[in-house]
């Protein structure tokens, strides 16, 4: 079963350490009204994520996964690293304790180029995060991968909706 339960920035360290130390369904809405609150709760997010973990970014083309991966990153003091790997399909960023894998599969037809040309070593590498991950290569992403949602307001041009879920 999938509830839905608002992620604020009060509550999102709890609910997030939860749905990574857990093996639930989860599915939180996290309202951004800037680029700053995107950052913000790409940060939160990062201090939870290990090696092993597969984060999958979907949202049309300026919804702000690349802004919430750069988030993530400052977490690691590495957001000056992070650029969009658009044509490179991956980028490497290093932390501490394990390399970050920042895929742009957008350019890619489906999960068997991927799988020809990337493969799945990165999956266990390191933590891997995927702009247009459900939209191209959905069908080899293990059970446990995380999805985030970006959804964009028709009205305010700042505003994102961000459902970050995960269905075993
Ligand atoms: N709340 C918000 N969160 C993220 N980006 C926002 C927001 N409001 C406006 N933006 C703008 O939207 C764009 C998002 O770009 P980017 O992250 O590269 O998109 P994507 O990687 O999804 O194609 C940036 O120009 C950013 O300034
Ligand atoms: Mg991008």
């Amino acid at each position: 079963m999938i509830f839905l339960e608002e992620l604020t920035i009060k509550n999102m360290d709890e609910k997030l350490s939860e749905l990574f130390k857990s093996n639930n369904n989860f599915e939180y809405e996290y309202i951004s009204n800037n680029v700053e609150e995107t950052k913000k709760i790409g940060k939160c997010f990062a201090k939870y994520i290990s090696k092993g973990d597969i984060i999958t970014l979907n949202g049309e083309l300026g919804s702000g996964k690349t802004v919430f991966i750069n988030g993530l990153a400052s977490y690691f003091n590495i957001e000056n690293d992070v650029c969009s790997p658009t044509f490179t399909i991956v980028n490497e960023y290093n932390t501490k304790d394990f390399p970050i894998y920042h895929f742009d599969v957008y350019r890619i037809k489906n999960s068997d180029e991927f799988l020809e040309g990337v493969g799945t070593d990165y999956f266990y590498n390191g933590a891997c995060l995927i702009e247009w991950g459900d939209e191209v290569i959905l069908d080899i992403l293990p059970k446990n991968t995380i999805h985030i949602d970006i959804i964009k307001d028709e009205e305010n041009k700042e505003k994102r909706i961000f459902k970050i879920w995960r269905k075993l």
